[in-house]
């Protein structure tokens, strides 16, 4: 696939080192807002390099240092770009903590050295810019729309093209709001929507992709030029979004969040079932974005049964 329909683009540098920790923030209420399970931190790293080279939709691979459980999580942890700032050098991750490797990341402070590999991944975003955007993030699936949707806003101001950017969002319940705050920074700059599965307050009670299908059918009313559509979620809801493009007739890249061991093609353990000959291809390595009409949702991925998912909105299929 071209640059214009996703896929695997030019690769980026990737870079091994160690990052300085700037800032170590909790977001929300959940888990005492102190690392405890299920609350949301966001890290605030230097790292030139991969703010350089940073694109929507990548991730870093980073090795957990020791944390409060015995030993260290052995393998290292994939995390989405949330933010990268070239001219500060910086980037920012934002993480849920569920098990041994986010406890340890929760546990860091400003000061501390983290040592992490990217960006990785061929397989991101296309910064389009020249049509409406419809963004729609499920859970921890909305981390890498941040970065997504800032570049978004800089190409469409840079074509001079007014092109409206809608971000979707489904949460769980209230616990989740944290992800949706943000996108404050967007103020102005994007129309917002949020779901929520327990009717949170502020939020429509359903689902990110009910969201989407209305936001489909408005975008053919109000809009000469189709929207793109991007989406990051569980699988369920990437399914559920790939039925709705489909059906409009809209290009979309979805963000699959596969488990991954060894983050650079190496250990094949984060098949991704695709349609035609190939039938599977690499999160970590041609993804983790990929074109919506490439990837197969009938076909169950490899180690899908171990799995249990860590975001939601938009879980039903
Ligand atoms: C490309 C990519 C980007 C990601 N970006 C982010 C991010 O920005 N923020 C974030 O919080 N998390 C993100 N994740 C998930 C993150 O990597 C895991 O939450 C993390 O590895 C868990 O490590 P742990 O040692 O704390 O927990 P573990 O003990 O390894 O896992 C705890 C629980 O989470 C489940 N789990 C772990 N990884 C996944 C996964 N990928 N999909 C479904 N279930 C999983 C496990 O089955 C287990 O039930 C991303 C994953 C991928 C593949
Ligand atoms: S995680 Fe090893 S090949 Fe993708």
């Amino acid at each position: 696939m071209g640059a214009a329909t996703g896929g695997p683009v030019r690769p980026t540098p990737v870079w091994h080192g160690s990052a300085g920790v700037l800032t170590s923030e909790s977001l929300g209420e959940t888990g005492g807002g102190r690392g405890g399970p299920g609350s949301f931190r966001r890290l605030t790293l230097r790292a030139p390099e991969v703010a350089q080279a940073a694109r929507p939709g990548q991730f870093v691979h980073v090795l957990c240092p020791p944390g409060p459980d015995p030993g260290r999580a052995f393998l290292r942890r994939p995390l989405s770009l949330h933010d990268a700032d070239p001219a500060a050098e910086t980037i920012r991750l934002v993480f849920r903590v569920v098990g041994p490797g986010t406890r340890a990341l929760a546990a860091l402070r400003s000061g501390d050295e983290l040592d992490l590999i990217g960006p990785l991944g061929n397989g991101v975003f296309p910064v389009l810019g020249d049509r409406p955007a419809i963004l729609a993030g499920g859970g921890m699936g909305l981390v890498p729309l941040l970065l997504l949707a800032k570049r978004l806003v800089r190409e469409m101001d840079r074509r001079a093209v007014p092109a409206p950017l809608t971000l979707l969002a489904g949460v769980s319940g209230s616990a989740e709001l944290a992800l949706v705050e943000l996108f404050e920074v967007l103020e102005g700059q994007a129309e917002m929507a949020v779901a929520s599965e327990e009717g949170a307050p502020g939020t429509v009670r359903g689902l990110v992709t009910d969201l989407l299908e209305t936001a489909l059918r408005r975008a053919a009313l109000r809009w000469a030029r189709r929207p793109a559509v991007y989406a990051c979620g569980p699988r369920p809801m990437l399914a559920a979004v790939q039925r709705l493009v489909e059906k409009a007739g809209v290009p979309a890249w979805l963000s699959v969040e596969e488990r991954m061991a060894c983050g650079v093609g190496a250990c094949r353990g984060c098949a991704v079932p695709v349609r035609g000959p190939a039938r599977y291809r690499l999160a970590c390595l041609d993804g983790p974005v990929f074109g919506a009409e490439e990837l197969d949702f009938a076909e169950t991925p490899p180690g899908e049964a171990e799995k249990t998912p860590t975001g939601s909105g938009g879980e039903r299929s």
